[in-house]
């Protein structure tokens, strides 16, 4: 496996400025795809006027939000301001969205702060004509918090709808094989057992995920510098169940690009952005890298490599403060 780990760009602002060098994006920068129609856009999503020039005429049918909302990736911004924060964003995806169209946000909820912002961004959602259908539960592998309380292990990501969007239920299945018996039932004067009775050999994932790997280094769609990135199978699990091939899906805030990639895989057309450049740029660089590789990410090497090796002040950056050193990939 090539070991050539890059540490969290957010939390590195020299290391940020030195890889800006390498992107194509700059404030403002819309980039469009002849082959699939996929945009990716450097703006702020708070800023209405932006988002639109970037949908023109064009409605999303899904959108997949995932904002930086957990205290630790949102550390300056308190409660309050980052419902208003929010408010904005929502306002304009409900604006850009399809009448008949499904929203999905990520969220968190901090245990030790009354959960929030799980509560507020809730009731935000309620004054929005939005209607509800899931709080799904994604369970992680990793958590936080194992010695005086239960570990956090839980990833809230909620489920609305505008209108009335088809619902794929066959997308719904775990590739879990279902092996209990039981459930007996009387169906037509003869008694049988569940397994009989499904249309699938497989369990529903239902509300509650407990396929999905979290992503991490040993897997091919890692891609080191991102802090937040999403497992690839819950992004496509949502595409599948709430759009139909050659819709157009969006997803406000791309860090790794998981929705771009997603898109491409399924035939979807995907609208991404977001307000950082380098999280633009991978973006960017992950949609061509699958193209070009067939990989969805790097594993434990990074979107920026055949750079890195080659400059100098980024290789002593990493070898001062992190004691990562680089060896040159055999090609
Ligand atoms: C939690 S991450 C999204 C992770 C993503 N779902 C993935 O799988 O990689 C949030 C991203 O939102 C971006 N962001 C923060 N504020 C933004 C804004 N106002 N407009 C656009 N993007 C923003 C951050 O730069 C960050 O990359």
């Amino acid at each position: 496996m090539l070991n050539h780990p890059l540490p969290r760009i957010d939390k590195d602002e020299k290391l940020r400025k030195l890889l800006l060098h390498y992107c194509r994006f700059k404030e403002g920068t819309i980039w469009s795809d002849n082959l699939n129609k996929h945009k990716i856009a450097c703006i702020d999503v708070t800023d209405k006027d932006s988002v639109k020039k970037v949908f023109r005429r064009a409605k999303t049918k899904l959108s997949v939000q995932d904002p930086p909302y957990n205290f630790i990736a949102f550390s300056e911004k308190r409660n309050d301001d980052f419902i208003s924060w929010c408010k904005k964003w929502v306002e304009t995806n409900i604006e850009i969205s399809d009448d008949n169209s499904s929203f999905y946000f990520w969220l968190g909820a901090d245990q030790i702060n009354h959960f929030e912002p799980f509560a507020e961004f809730i009731l935000l959602l309620k004054d929005t004509g939005l209607t509800s259908r899931s709080f799904i539960t994604m369970r992680n592998q990793r958590g936080y918090g194992t010695q005086k309380n239960w570990m956090a292990i839980r990833q809230e990501l909620l489920f609305y709808i505008k209108g009335k969007p088809k619902f794929n239920i066959k997308a719904e299945y775990t590739d879990i094989p279902k092996v209990l018996k039981g459930y007996y039932k009387e169906v037509g004067g003869t008694v049988t057992e569940n397994t009989e009775r499904s249309k699938s050999e497989f369990i529903r994932a239902g509300n509650v995920w407990i396929d999905i790997q979290q992503v991490f280094y040993r897997m091919e769609e890692n891609v080191n510098g991102c802090y937040a990135q999403k497992p690839l199978k819950a992004i496509m699990r949502i595409i599948q169940a709430s759009s139909s091939k050659k819709n157009l899906v969006t997803d406000f805030f791309a860090h790794s690009g998981t929705t771009l990639i997603a898109s491409e895989i399924l035939g979807r057309r995907c609208f991404t952005f977001d307000n950082d450049p380098v999280f633009c740029e991978i973006t960017l660089r992950r949609l061509e890298n699958f193209r070009k590789n067939k990989k969805t990410g790097w594993q434990n090497s990074n979107p920026f490599y055949d750079e890195i090796i080659n400059d100098k002040k980024i290789l002593n950056h990493l070898k001062k403060n992190y004691n990562i050193t680089y060896s040159r990939e055999k090609k």
